[in-house]
């Protein structure tokens, strides 16, 4: 099986399988508790059903959307996930030359292996900086300050991960940043050889937005669910984002945001976007899925802000749902991050490349030559209430 076999999501996440060190692969296949969440995020967009519309002349389609002031050239883009050169060794270079190419926005998070001045110069496209509130405040405002040094477009503050979620599957392989050499560990480097080869071969293993401040994940070895409970501040409350916001003074999401009650405080502290999102299914398990939250948050804020729907996208399908239910457009971790650890840049656009055509005959199928023209209309729920 190689990269002309990747079809779709499943067929990408195979080959990741194949290619990654297992440690690597559960930490990004993985979710918390049961994965209940991680689950259902995928499976909501079969509770709703598509009615097309036909002879209305489809030979054109456009699938632009405007995000947060960012014009993008497809409805779906790159959430910022953290550790990208562990799962392939070009890591957010590649994922930033694809989603340039294929004209949409990615993501580069407070956690990423490649820093944002290196990024700037590789893609000139619409750029979100993903943002950890730590209690290190030297450390909050050196972010701040690279991000907007580095003319990113859209700042996100992450507000799910306020405690590190229960993922069982990293302690079961004892997954940390850098990873730790156990036994098993080294095992599963030598049965990958060609990955342990890349990943020895390049710059050494290195966050460079956090390594001048703070030692774990750098210096000292920790899980991802560690690193949340112990550096980030918990006290965070909506003060902090609201003077965050206007610091950064220009484009400002809340990332992870599940209540209306919040989105509405969202609009209210200034923010332009938020995203409906679970982190994935990565923290709180049994939380709802983005995609059955989405008709309330849209319905209460849609037409003040920007509300993007985020998670359990693996289909051109899902984001036709989300987008006529009232988001703006759909983001995704997964939806790359497989493709990046089985053929890096390519993989991406690939990746990227199927979501595209999908959407594009999807589009056809239903009827449709902009976005725009998708509504409720175009749904109908099952059982519904
Ligand atoms: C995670 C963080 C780092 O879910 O976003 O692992």
């Amino acid at each position: 099986m190689n990269l002309s076999d990747c079809h779709n999501f499943q067929q990408f996440r195979k080959l990741a399988k194949r290619r990654l060190p297992s440690p690597i692969f559960h930490y990004i296949d993985g979710a918390a508790d049961d994965e209940v969440t991680y689950r259902r995020n995928t499976s909501a967009y079969d509770s709703v059903d598509l009615v097309p519309n036909v002879l209305r002349g489809v030979e054109d389609v456009d699938m632009s959307v405007e995000v947060m002031g960012q014009k993008l050239d497809m409805p779906v883009y790159c959430a910022p996930t953290a550790l990208q050169r562990l799962f392939h060794h070009e890591g957010e270079r590649a994922v930033a030359r694809a989603a340039t190419k294929h004209g949409t926005m990615f993501g580069v998070s407070s956690l990423a292996t490649v820093a944002v001045e290196e990024i700037e110069k590789l893609a000139p496209g619409p750029k979100m900086f993903q943002f950890y509130f730590h209690k290190d405040r030297g450390l909050n405002d050196a972010l701040l300050e690279r991000a907007k040094a580095a003319n990113f477009n859209v700042m996100a503050l992450t507000v799910d991960t306020i405690t590190g979620g229960n993922r069982e599957r990293d302690l079961r392989t004892g997954f940390t940043a850098p990873p730790r050499l156990t036994p098993a560990s080294l095992l599963s480097f030598a049965m990958h050889p060609s990955w342990a080869m890349n990943f020895l071969l390049s710059e050494k293993f290195d966050m460079p937005h956090l390594s001048g401040h703070v030692s774990a994940g750098t210096n000292i070895a920790v899980s991802v669910g560690e690193y949340f409970s112990t550096m980030l501040d918990q006290s965070m409350n909506w003060k902090d984002a609201e003077e965050l916001c206007a610091k950064w003074g220009g484009q400002f999401a809340l990332k992870g945001i599940m209540s209306v009650e919040d989105a509405k405080r969202a609009v209210d502290i200034g923010c332009t976007g938020i995203m409906v999102s679970n982190h994935g299914g990565r923290q709180l398990d049994g939380s709802r899925a983005p995609f059955d939250q989405l008709a309330e948050i849209c319905d209460a804020v849609g037409d003040k802000i920007d509300v993007i729907c985020e998670g359990g996208i693996q289909r051109g399908t899902h984001v036709l749902k989300a987008l006529s239910v009232g988001a703006k457009a759909c983001s995704g971790g997964r939806l790359y991050l497989y493709a990046l650890a089985a053929a890096g840049q390519a993989g991406v656009e690939k990746a990227l490349g199927n979501l595209r055509t999908e959407i594009e005959r999807d589009m056809k199928l239903m009827g449709a030559t902009a976005l725009d023209q998708l509504g409720r209309d175009n749904l109908r729920y099952r059982n519904a209430a």
